[in-house]
């Protein structure tokens, strides 16, 4: 298969529905939390992807049992720090960044010591962030580089509960300290900016003893250490990331109409849903009803003109914090300058998807402002763009990828696109979808 995709034509006026596959948050949460069960979960529609498969492979070298079904993947927990595993062990987070932070906040307890690699583009992110708070309970780490992959981890058999303030809006972060606080005693306080919550949807739904206070910016979590947790089945929902590419599409291709079945839309993640609305695109959510606590919506989409500028607000900013680039391509037809701001975190994804942003709307014609935690971008209602695009080196950034998809399948010229695998990052039927749409 060749590894570079070249559109030269824009997308056919579309009528369809389709379903994305599963949500990437929700299925790697589930391997790890159905990892410290005990007995047999079954997770139904779980993403079946690089990020995924890894954090997969990762259990398996800690000793637990799974068996990958047609239609479900089995796991057998043996409880909460029932690892077994030789010494020596390194385990590959290749390019996951959830699955790198979330999994060291599982090995607090490790008696020998681990060694975590990633790929080049989770080598260059930043651990600091998880290791500094996990250091608390008695961890040790180990590094190459201080706070890089590849590192070493030492757990100890004394963790106590720490107090942690969270204060970038991570849902990574957070969520290694309460994996951490399976295996501390007594509570662990967390005062954690507002992020994406499925964790803390499934620690409730486990039973996990958890306390949470909610105010406007913050949320305020306690968690005590559970005598067990019960193996569970769970049926992941579509994910609101993998529709964002197909919304922008629709949005953005004419007199095209779009269904996507069964998404989650937790309100911590549709960050995109409202800031595209705010533009004056046209998307309704159907049929909602909720699943253990998350909610779940058809998305109707519908080609939308007279799309307006944003002055983005930025409690908005971590519940698009992955959609961003598809947002910016809105904002590149909009009437108007729109503006993002306090959005310095997007550099610190698989690739500094800021400045690619704003890289690749240059290259389309689009005059932005860039700094280091903001962009201006002058919208242009009739954007043609008048030279061919080439994207490559670009870390294989997944979304990168699928931005510049969308890009070229909207607005026109040659596109030649580089590394089409880094979709199997998060999304590995993204191009077989956009061919069942463009018939
Ligand atoms: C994720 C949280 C976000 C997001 C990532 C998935 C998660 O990262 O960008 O794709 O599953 O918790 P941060 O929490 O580090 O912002």
């Amino acid at each position: 298969m060749p590894k570079t995709l070249i559109i030269k034509n824009k997308i056919k006026k579309f009528n369809e529905q389709i379903r994305v596959s599963g949500d990437k948050s929700l299925s790697i949460r589930w391997v790890l939390l159905a990892s410290q069960a005990t007995g047999k979960s079954k997770g139904y529609n779980l993403l079946m992807s690089e990020d995924v498969l890894a954090a997969i492979d990762s259990i398996k070298k800690l000793g637990i049992k799974v068996e990958i079904q047609k239609n479900y993947c089995e796991i057998v927990g043996n409880g909460i720090n029932g690892f077994k595993y030789k010494k020596n062990l390194t385990i590959n987070a290749k390019n996951s960044g959830t699955l790198g932070r979330l999994i060291l906040g599982l090995l607090i307890k490790s008696p020998k010591k681990i060694k975590i690699i990633g790929d080049k583009s989770l080598s260059k992110r930043d651990f600091s962030r998880v290791t500094i708070p996990l250091e608390k309970f008695g961890v040790k780490f180990s590094y190459k580089i201080k706070n890089k992959l590849p590192l070493k981890i030492l757990g100890t058999q004394s963790a106590k509960g720490i107090k942690y303030l969270e204060n970038r809006g991570s849902a990574q972060c957070k969520s290694s300290i309460m994996l951490a606080a399976l295996n501390a005693s007594g509570i662990t306080s967390i005062k954690a900016k507002k992020s994406r919550n499925h964790s803390e949807l499934l620690f409730k739904y486990l039973k996990i003893p958890m306390k949470i206070k909610k105010t406007k910016k913050f949320d305020f979590i306690e968690i005590k250490k559970p005598e067990k947790i019960n193996a569970f089945n769970y049926q992941i929902p579509g994910d609101i990331s993998s529709s964002a590419f197909f919304i922008v599409l629709t949005i953005l291709a004419s007199n095209s109409k779009l269904l996507i079945k069964n998404v989650n839309i937790n309100p911590s993640r549709i960050g995109v849903i409202t800031i595209l609305k705010k533009m004056g695109a046209k998307i309704v959510l159907k049929n909602q009803r909720n699943y253990r606590g998350e909610k779940i919506a058809n998305i109707s989409i519908k080609s939308s003109k007279n799309l307006k500028a944003i002055n983005c607000p930025s409690e908005l900013n971590s519940s698009a914090i992955d959609e961003f680039l598809v947002i910016f391509l809105v904002a590149a037809k909009a009437n108007g300058i729109s503006y993002f701001k306090d959005i310095s975190e997007l550099n610190q994804k698989e690739s500094p998807r800021l400045n690619w942003g704003s890289k690749i709307l240059n290259m389309m014609g689009v005059k932005t402002e860039l700094t280091k935690d903001s962009i201006k971008i002058y919208g242009q209602p009739n954007l043609k763009i008048i030279k061919p695009i080439v994207i490559k080196n670009y870390l294989r950034d997944h979304r990168i990828f699928m931005m510049s998809t969308i890009a070229a399948l909207t607005f026109g010229n040659k596109w030649t696109i580089h590394d089409k695998d880094s979709i199997n990052t998060s999304f590995p039927t993204f191009l077989k979808i956009i061919k069942k749409i463009n018939k």
